[in-house]
């Protein structure tokens, strides 16, 4: 068994931050996204994978190599253009041969991973089998319909009118017939081929398409709120650990992990939160569910449920929540006297002040 992963597309609603780097490769507890994924495939005992790349392909392969730091090993394929996720499939032909492969969209994070998914998949011999979770609102998912032995009848993309509360989770397994789906469907009114389509295709010719109901947290990272919110829920499992300096007039409360190389002094960090290697965190608060990569400085500041990615820093800022701070950013105060905001700002960027 095979697996591809899906890391082509363009992330267009967590610009500015994808204006310079790939969407799968946000650090989430300062662990890029992508990274959870491939460790995910290679512990459901796949090594083979491929990796749909689109317009970040550099950057990505430069943080994953051939894959052997993952224990995997990664052949690259690439995109020209984001045609939708079937045309993904429809491009790696002949990486995947006749082999049954999962497919991963790579800015999908699924907790506790997909060893059961891949059990159900080659135990039910189906054509395909997709993941679902119950949601509140269908009509923003894909969404399926099952029989009562739990066999996929329908599939509907966000529908008006939901028929079920089951949204497709990005992981799915397919076996080489969905070769024949994806040559057999025509692009949608956004002009993808869609994978739904596929899917539907393989039900409508009577091939059996399995699915896998999981109760467990998963995220599909469109925008800020979902890496806020996957980053909490990451913090969650992290145990604290203080490899870097952390002076007698700080305090670390509940789980805080400090990396090699950073120093905290005269500063105060409530957990969970992680402080990247060789970050200074001076004479600051950092509240809980904050990931600071490394290389950042954060001095006369308070920070909370934040992330902050390599190399920026926030300097005399009173309150910075709800945030994620792109690379090499500068955050700093103005003067006291100052009335004015003045603001270096990239395209797409949004800023809240207060007034
Ligand atoms: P999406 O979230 O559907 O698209 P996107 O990443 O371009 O984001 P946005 O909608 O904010 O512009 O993509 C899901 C995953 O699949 C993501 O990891 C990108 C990848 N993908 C491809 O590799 N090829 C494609 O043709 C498409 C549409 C997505």
């Amino acid at each position: 068994m095979k697996a591809l992963i899906l890391v082509g597309g363009v992330g267009s609603r967590l610009r500015p931050i994808t204006h310079t780097s790939a969407k799968q490769l946000i650090p989430v507890a300062n662990i890029p996204v992508l990274s959870y994924v491939l460790n995910s495939i290679k512990e459901a005992g796949i090594s083979e994978v491929g990796m749909v790349v689109g317009a970040t392909a550099t950057e990505i392969r430069a943080a994953v190599g051939d894959g052997a730091q993952f224990g995997l090993n990664v052949t690259y394929l690439q995109q020209d253009a984001p045609r939708g996720l079937a045309d993904a499939v429809l491009i790696s032909r002949d990486f995947l041969g006749d082999d049954d492969f999962v497919m991963y969209l790579g800015d999908n994070y699924v907790v506790d991973g997909i060893v059961d998914f891949v059990e159900d998949f080659r135990r039910d011999k189906a054509a395909a089998q997709v993941m679902l979770a119950r949601v509140d609102d269908p009509r923003r998912f894909g969404v399926a319909e099952l029989d009562v032995d739990g066999r996929v009848t329908a599939v509907v993309e966000k529908p008006q009118d939901p028929r079920s509360d089951l949204a497709i989770v990005g992981v799915y397994a397919f076996s080489p017939l969905v070769h024949e789906a994806v040559a057999g469907i025509k692009p949608s009114w956004r002009d993808e081929l869609e994978i739904t389509d596929a899917v539907q295709w393989l039900v409508d010719q009577g091939h059996r398409v399995g699915s896998t109901v999981i109760d467990r947290y998963w995220k599909d990272i469109a925008g800020v709120d979902d890496v806020l919110e996957m980053n909490r829920h990451v913090l969650e499992t992290v145990e604290g650990r203080v490899d870097g300096e952390v002076d007698e007039a700080s305090e670390l409360v509940g789980r805080v992990v400090v990396e090699a190389g950073a120093k905290v002094t005269g500063s105060r960090i409530v957990g969970p939160a992680v402080i990247g290697p060789d970050t200074v965190v001076q004479d600051s608060y950092v509240g809980p569910f904050t990931s600071i990569d490394g290389n950042c400085r954060i001095t006369h500041s308070e920070i909370q449920y934040s992330i902050v990615l390599r190399g920026a820093s926030i300097e005399g800022v009173a309150r910075v929540e709800d945030s994620v701070i792109g690379r090499e950013t500068e955050v700093n105060a103005a003067p006291r006297t100052s009335t004015a905001h003045r603001l270096v700002l990239g395209d797409h960027s949004r800023v809240r002040v207060g007034c």
